[in-house]
């Protein structure tokens, strides 16, 4: 059982999650013929964004929160019938909105709080994927938690700049307390070194990631590119244009694929 589901997460603001989230997805999808699905789990929405989502009357990642915390079950259905299907990236999605955040503090008075999450994405809903991805929000909060619950592999995109290695360790800690408690299957598939370039301080990142973490470091880096902003602006993923991060991700994609065996 939800073997097939993975969190993007570092709680370090601004490391790459949700373009690793979408690059990657869509990687799988276009090159691979996959079925992926996205989760965007951050009130910011900026998976949500970079998908070019726009509010059309369906229920988003909110609303199917809410109904798990009022009525503490949900059905495949409605958690299938929130999801949308982006052509040009040929990636499924559910949405988030701004509202994310109150339905996050609805959360912390639900009994079983960390597995609101995981009702949503019941086998029903998963097993009608190849891959599901949750792109997590910056914090070390209940929707992190419960994504990591959710999860069979997290993914850890690091920044390879300044403080880099800062907030990797209380990462951690609560994967290990999760393992310990809710999730044992809870497994750190790799960390994504990510905006790559060519100074000093990014060389010296990467030697000490290796140093620290070993095995765990992705052979794919990903370097700093002007092409993730554009991107992003066009909606467009990385591996659908013929540039340099876009063959990254695309690296990536098959180490992914490589090392699910
Ligand atoms: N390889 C890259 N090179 C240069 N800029 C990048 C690269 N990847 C992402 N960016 C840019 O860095 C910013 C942060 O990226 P992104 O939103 O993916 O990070 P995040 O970890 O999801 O952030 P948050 O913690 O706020 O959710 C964005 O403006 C994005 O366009
Ligand atoms: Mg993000």
């Amino acid at each position: 059982m939800m073997n097939n589901i993975y969190c993007i997460a570092n709680q370090k603001g601004g490391v790459a999650k949700s373009t690793s989230t979408m690059n990657l997805g869509a990687a799988l999808a276009v090159n691979h013929n996959k079925k992926v699905l996205l989760i965007d789990l951050d009130p910011q929405s900026n998976l949500s964004e970079y998908l070019k989502f726009e509010p059309d009357g369906k229920g988003t990642l909110t609303n199917l929160i809410l109904e798990v915390t009022s009525n503490s079950v949900i059905d495949s259905q409605t958690v299938l019938n929130t999801i949308r299907y982006n052509e040009l990236n040929m990636v499924y999605y559910i949405p988030s909105d701004i509202n994310l955040a109150n339905a996050e503090s609805f959360m912390q008075n639900t009994l079983s709080r960390e597995t609101v999450l995981k009702r949503i994405l019941s086998e029903e809903v998963t097993s009608q994927f190849d891959y599901v991805f949750i792109d997590c929000l910056p914090s070390l909060g209940i929707l992190l938690i419960n994504a990591m619950t959710a999860s069979s592999k997290m993914i850890i995109p690091v920044q390879t700049q300044k403080f880099a290695m800062d907030g990797l360790q209380a990462l951690n800690v609560l994967h290990s307390q999760i393992r310990n408690t809710i999730n044992p299957e809870l497994k750190i598939m790799g960390m994504l070194p990510t905006m790559v370039d060519n100074t000093l301080v990014s060389r010296k990142v990467l030697t000490t990631l290796k140093e620290t973490y070993g095995e765990l470091i992705f052979e794919s880096i990903i370097s700093k590119s002007i092409e993730a902003a554009k991107s992003t602006e066009s909606g467009r993923a990385l591996c659908l244009s013929n540039c340099k991060v876009g063959s990254e991700y695309a690296f990536f994609a098959e180490e992914f694929l490589r090392k699910q065996g």
